[in-house]
């Protein structure tokens, strides 16, 4: 896992360990954490392809400027996964 654990200035609070699934794959997050946050970390880099060209595409600004980390989410299309304006995993 590829987590920032210390940082000079900003402190983390973790909620508890949870699991959950990626294209069929178990993976480890924090509850409350973000989905990109936690595919980050569990190494995925390419959030989904686009429709024209068939590019991937990966987390870009992570702050909802951009498209580029859209995704299925439980079926639902187009939703953004990181923390600012994302959906979180868990509580
Ligand atoms: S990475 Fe740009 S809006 Fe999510």
């Amino acid at each position: 896992m590829e987590r920032i654990v210390e940082h000079p200035l900003l402190k983390f609070e973790r909620g508890k360990k949870i699991v959950f699934y990626f294209e069929d794959v178990q993976m480890q997050a924090y509850e409350g954490e973000s989905i990109a946050a936690a595919l980050h970390a569990n190494g995925v880099r390419m959030l989904r392809i686009t429709p024209k060209g068939s590019r991937p595409q990966g987390l870009f600004c992570a702050i909802g400027k951009c498209s580029s980390c859209l995704m299925e989410v439980d079926g639902k299309a187009n939703v953004r996964n990181h923390g600012l304006l994302g959906v979180q995993i868990g509580g």
